[in-house]
């Protein structure tokens, strides 16, 4: 469950009015429950069972020291895609152990901060890349692990731009070319160890359909790579969707949107109950690499309306965030929910939400019916603890947001914003 909700007319994260935070802090600003990201954590584990799991977060979603601390201190690895990433989960107090460091372009620096740290797995994409760390590696003197991320070519029916599964995506290795290839691999590259086989179809998956399709079609393949090259992990990926819509009013963070014909509401336990009798005979160890479904009905963005504009066509609400804050509206047609601070009861009114910036992408949402906010007053644009304030930028020279984790009846900034001095700094 995620922690939002209105008490006596003013939205809440947790026990924290998020009214207070906008007057103290400003706005635009992230605000996380960490109470929230725990539960779904949590959640996720106890849906595995005894299945033999490791939760990886993918930090790419979420990558605030203080939110990986969270997940350091519960034990949790996580899934890493460069060697930024590695940093911040070690000054998170992370294990590298239980690192896996996935992308298809893996740099020289990165490789050897990776190897140096002993990370668990580099989940390699290409045989190229698979050469070049075997030479990097034996430069080192060291033996470097490693799996190989099939491309498994099932549809994951999601916005093509977060689709990764198919056989036109520039992620993992043809299915049919695996097995060869971990055969050349063990003859020919002396400083690699095969240590597991890695796979992810896509994100916000709504359906548990290509979930069952890819693993059905994939788990022949890790018990042959178990066989003949005692692989001893098979990692499933992430992917596993969040609702958008309706958030606030349904509170159920952990349920898939039913925004297709395929796909019905489904909850972290239905996913489990699928996947894990599929998994339970492979005798490998099974890794998962959530990060929308830990983080990301875990947080907001706090935004104030500047202005309101009607215009012949259309009336637009005018905030203070822009596209720069919170991209996914521009670039994935993302869905937000809008939340005023203090609850309107009164009739909804269709508009616009859009921010500051010089371009016509640069919007919330478009023809929506919400409440009829106005200036002067602060709203929440739910849903944004992924892929939120990681995707931002400072396009039009504006400073990043704060960041604010909330546990209970507490506070604290764990980002601060950032300065006029920080964005011109180095140049
Ligand atoms: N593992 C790999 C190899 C990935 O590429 C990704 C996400 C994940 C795990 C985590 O996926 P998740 O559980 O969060 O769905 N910026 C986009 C999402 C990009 C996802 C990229 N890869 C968005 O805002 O929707």
């Amino acid at each position: 469950m995620h922690a939002f909700s209105y008490k006596n007319g003013q939205l809440h994260c947790e026990d924290v009015a998020l009214q207070g935070l906008a007057d103290t802090y400003g706005t635009p600003t992230y605000v996380y429950s960490a109470n929230t990201i725990l539960d779904h954590f949590r959640r996720l584990h106890l849906a595995l069972g005894d299945l033999d799991h490791e939760i990886a977060f993918a930090v790419k979603a979420n990558s605030n020291l203080s939110v990986l601390r969270i997940l350091a201190d519960e034990g949790a690895g996580f899934d890493i895609v460069s060697g930024g990433e590695l940093f911040r989960v070690i000054k998170a107090g992370g294990n590298p152990q239980q690192c896996t460091f996935a992308g298809v372009g893996k740099t020289r620096e990165e490789i050897i901060y990776a190897l140096q740290h002993q990370i668990y797995s580099f989940n390699v994409e290409s045989e190229s890349e698979l050469r070049y760390l075997n030479e990097v590696a034996g430069e080192l003197g060291v033996i470097a692990p490693a799996a190989v991320r099939v491309n498994p070519n099932i549809d994951a029916k999601t916005h093509k731009y977060i689709s990764t599964g198919k056989s036109e995506n520039k992620f993992g290795i043809d299915f049919e070319a695996i097995i060869d290839l971990y055969d050349r691999a063990s003859r020919e590259l002396p400083n690699i160890r095969l240590r597991g086989l890695q796979m992810h179809i896509g994100s916000q998956l709504t359906s548990v359909k290509p979930f069952m399709e890819a693993v059905e079609k994939v788990k022949p393949l890790a018990l042959a790579l178990k066989e003949k090259h005692n692989i001893e992990f098979w990692s499933i990926g992430g992917g596993i969707g969040i609702v958008y819509h309706d958030s606030l009013a349904s509170g159920a963070v952990s349920w898939w949107d039913g925004q297709d014909a395929e796909s019905k509401p489904l909850t972290i336990e239905e996913y489990g109950a699928a996947v894990v009798p599929l998994l339970q005979d492979v005798g490998l160890k099974i890794l998962l690499e959530p990060g929308r479904y830990i983080v990301g009905n875990a947080g907001v963005l706090l935004t104030k309306c500047l202005y309101e504009k009607k215009g012949s066509a259309k009336t637009f609400k005018i905030v203070d965030a822009g596209m720069n804050d919170l991209i996914r509206p521009a670039l994935y047609e993302g869905h937000h929910e809008i939340a005023p601070l203090q609850e309107h009861k009164g009739d909804l009114v269709k508009a616009d939400v859009v921010g500051p910036i010089c371009e016509s992408g640069d919007f919330f949402c478009q023809d929506r019916e919400m409440p009829d906010f106005q200036p002067g007053e602060s709203i929440a644009l739910l849903s944004a603890g992924a892929y939120g304030f990681v995707m931002a930028s400072n396009y039009n020279s504006r400073p990043l947001p704060a960041e604010i984790l909330v546990d209970g009846a507490t506070h604290r900034v764990v980002r601060k914003r950032q300065t006029l001095e920080d964005i011109i700094a180095g140049e």
